[in-house]
């Protein structure tokens, strides 16, 4: 049998914490998995006096995880801190120039600098694996690197943050606030550190940078995405969705367009019968379009720390088998750059709600600034009576449902109708996809 595998874990939190406990618990059934023992010799946190529910007596305690990542103690060292810059970026790095393997979980690392790390990790010959990074618990990393490594991607796309998606659902189901429903996601330990990267959009953006690196064989710049959370999301807007036969539902998704890549993460409706409309809270969905196997899709757990060090394990399991592949499905140097479609040349369907002006003649303006550009729709819903507030003309909430045009079309019409004075509010657009 080869030598113990010594690993060192930098990161005690949700993650951290449950893949001690998980490497631990299985450490047998890992053993005769990979032919290797798998064992934990040392940790790094923040604060060594904190409480926690880990028995820690025996490991060796870093206080800087960056003299753990190039310490003589671990033969493989896993961040699970977060964060693309800080302990986290220079204690990998450590790690990588020191020729040890890394797994981590960190997405805003990976998409930020996964070219970096990954050259750097083929030029000391060092595993870099990622797989909890996207999606939780859901094996999509190996999927893309290697399960469908004879396929040509066309498009990858899905429900990429569990935290987005429990909040909408908790939403729709129940009809709590927005507020509630990210706090119950924070105690359950779904959020990221600071949750606006969930609220606006950036982690399923992390994720998407990732799986279109994979996908595609191309580095994506991540500024380039365009990137839309679901704060402006209302009851109201889900309640229309319902009756509509939508839900909503935070995509990332990335095709290919020719040489480009339309890459992009916004609140969607998705028709209710549709498979995406079924994912229901922390669960994750990613569906692949290739050319061998058309259509797959994999559902499962997208955060937390148990189903999150499933994917951890799964690599640390990995690398103690001895399998190694290239970080990025690629080596770095053949990899391409690719430029991303802009959102003004998106087509698709819109869902348009707009606090109309309760003005003889309003909502025939609306429709003749659409007809300008040649806007037409599948169905315009005034969904209540005005409101008559004593001194004001009231407004009409009104909603408008469009048959596939392109994005600049509709901005332009949508500039006009402001223009015009006819709605209090700004329009709320969401995109529609209806496969
Ligand atoms: P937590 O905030 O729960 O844990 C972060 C850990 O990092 C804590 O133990 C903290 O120490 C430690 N830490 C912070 N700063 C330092 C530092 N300077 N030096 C050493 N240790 C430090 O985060 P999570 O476990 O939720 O997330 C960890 C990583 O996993 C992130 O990259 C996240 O994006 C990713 N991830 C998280 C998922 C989830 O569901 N939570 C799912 C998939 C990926 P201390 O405990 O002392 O404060
Ligand atoms: N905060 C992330 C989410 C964790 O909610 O999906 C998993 O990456």
């Amino acid at each position: 049998m080869l030598a113990p595998l010594r690993v060192g874990i930098a990161g005690l939190g949700t993650v951290g914490g449950s893949v001690l406990r998980r490497l631990v618990a299985q450490r047998a059934l890992l053993a005769q998995r990979t032919g290797r023992d798998i064992t934990v010799t040392a940790v790094s946190a923040r604060d060594r006096a904190k409480p926690r529910d880990l028995d820690l007596a025996d490991l060796h305690w870093f206080d800087d995880p960056v003299a753990m990542a190039k310490s003589d103690e671990i033969d493989l060292f896993v961040e699970l801190i977060g964060g693309s810059e800080g302990p986290a970026k220079a204690a990998v790095e450590a790690a990588l120039q020191s020729g040890k393997p890394v797994v981590t979980a960190n997405k805003a690392l990976l998409a930020h600098h996964g070219m970096a790390l990954a050259r750097l990790a083929e030029e000391r010959h060092a595993a870099l694996a990622f797989e909890a990074s996207v999606a939780g618990g859901i094996p999509i990393v190996k999927t893309l690197r290697e399960g469908l490594a004879g396929n040509q991607v066309e498009r990858v796309q899905g429900i990429l943050n569990g935290t987005c998606n429990y909040i909408l659902t908790r939403m729709e189901d129940e009809g709590l606030a927005f507020a509630d429903c990210l706090a119950e996601a924070q105690r359950l330990g779904y959020a990221e550190a600071d949750p606006t990267f969930d609220v606006d959009g950036f982690d399923t953006a992390h994720k998407l940078a990732i799986l279109a690196t994979l996908a595609f064989g191309v580095a994506l710049d991540i500024e380039s995405l365009h990137i839309e959370g679901i704060r402006a999301i209302t009851p109201a807007d889900l309640k229309a969705a319902d009756e509509l036969g939508y839900r909503i539902k935070l995509l990332g998704i990335a095709q290919r367009v020719g040489t480009r890549i339309d890459g992009r993460v916004h609140p969607t409706m998705v028709p209710k019968t549709s498979a995406l409309a079924q994912v229901g809270g922390v669960i994750n969905a990613v569906t692949v379009f290739a050319d061998a196997v058309r259509e797959l899709t994999l559902i499962g757990p997208g955060a937390g720390g148990e189903a999150t060090a499933s994917a951890v394990v799964a690599d640390v399991a990995d690398i103690a088998r001895g399998v190694r592949s290239a970080p990025l499905g690629l080596p770095v140097a053949v990899l391409e750059q690719a430029d991303t479609l802009p959102l003004r040349d998106h087509a698709g369907g819109y869902y348009i709600r707009l606090s109309v002006r309760d003005t003889p003649g309003a909502v025939a303006a609306i429709a003749a600034r659409m007809a300008e550009r040649s806007i037409s729709f599948e169905s315009v819903v005034q969904r209540h009576p005005p409101r008559r507030d004593p001194g004001s003309s009231g407004t009409v909430p009104v909603v408008l449902v469009t048959y596939r045009t392109v994005e600049s079309a509709l901005q332009t019409a949508l500039d006009a109708v402001v223009a015009d004075g006819y709605i209090a509010e700004a329009p709320q657009v969401i995109r529609i996809e209806r496969e």
